[in-house]
């Protein structure tokens, strides 16, 4: 497809998002959180009105709430009180990523890629970016586990709407034994796709009308720098984490030649090594606890 022209390349994206829809169509119910949470006028009494009618969902918020990841010193036994102790955007993040498993099923692609590895990928870097978000005291650590979540989401979009391309894209890829990659998945991805995920992640994060924080997520966690200083600070976090779950080998790779941590990203969050160790240590942990709430 070579170097597509911006009109072709919005043409793409949008057609591969239309040619979701069961992807792009989250459960009615979260739309429905989202909105909620997006109307000003809504209350805390609203969102616990919409999450009562679906029990399953009411008990994984509970079982996120409750988990030693949220480290509260009491259990918490309602919707209503988890509402009133985290705030009701915690509360709708926490809903969204409990409704997001689905999205990441689906059998082995290929010998390289399954949707399985990138959901592994995807809790390692939710994990990572929270313990990130957490150490760096930024306070939103139920944003940063939710961009986590979604950051490679895109691939999952042209999974999805462009199965073959994709199956081609990986037996053309060159890997090594290691299952490290010997060139750039995104040069592949906007040649054979005449665009690549993070592309696909943003138009769907917009698709969703999800905060923009998401689509700066998804569309720059491969050079975060390129964002206005104002947005890129949840970029940065979640480009760290994404090397450091890589690092530590869980699960999908392949989009990432190198999982070196620029210093200048270091620099802009005001990262020192010390505390990089800190998160490398607790990953496995964090790991662990996020597998079994969300499983
Ligand atoms: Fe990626
Ligand atoms: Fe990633």
């Amino acid at each position: 497809m070579g170097a597509a022209s911006n009109t072709d390349q919005a043409a793409i994206i949008d057609s591969a998002i239309k040619g979701i829809s069961h992807i792009a169509s989250l459960p009615e119910i979260t739309l429905k959180i989202i909105e909620l949470v997006e109307d000003p006028s809504s209350t805390a009494q609203d969102l616990h009105k919409i999450i009562s009618n679906d029990p399953a969902l009411c008990s994984r918020i509970l079982k996120v709430v409750n988990s030693a990841f949220y480290g509260l010193p009491r259990q918490i036994g309602s919707i209503n009180r988890a509402i009133v102790l985290l705030g009701l955007n915690a509360v709708k993040n926490i809903a969204i990523a409990a409704s997001l498993t689905k999205l990441f099923r689906g059998g082995d692609l290929c010998p390289h890629f399954s949707a399985r590895k990138l959901w592994i990928h995807s809790i390692a870097v939710a994990a990572g970016s929270k313990l990130l978000c957490d150490e760096l005291n930024l306070g939103l650590p139920d944003e940063a586990f939710l961009a986590g979540l979604m950051h490679d989401i895109g691939i999952m979009v042209e999974m999805q709407a462009m199965r073959n391309e994709l199956i081609q894209l990986f037996e053309e890829l060159p890997i090594d034994g290691d299952g490290v990659p010997l060139a750039d998945m995104i040069e592949h991805e906007d040649r054979i796709f005449g665009a690549n995920h993070q592309q696909f992640g943003a138009a769907l994060c917009d698709t969703w009308k999800f905060p923009k924080s998401f689509s700066y997520v998804t569309g720059h966690h491969h050079d975060p720098m390129s964002l206005p200083k104002s947005n890129r600070r949840l970029a940065c976090i979640v480009y760290v984490a994404d090397r450091l779950a890589s690092q530590a080998d869980y699960g999908f790779r392949l989009d990432l030649q190198s999982t070196e941590i620029s210093q200048e990203i270091l620099d802009e969050l005001g990262m020192n090594e010390e505390q990089l160790q800190g998160i490398r240590d607790g990953l496995a942990s964090a790991y662990e606890e996020v597998e079994a709430t969300f499983n």
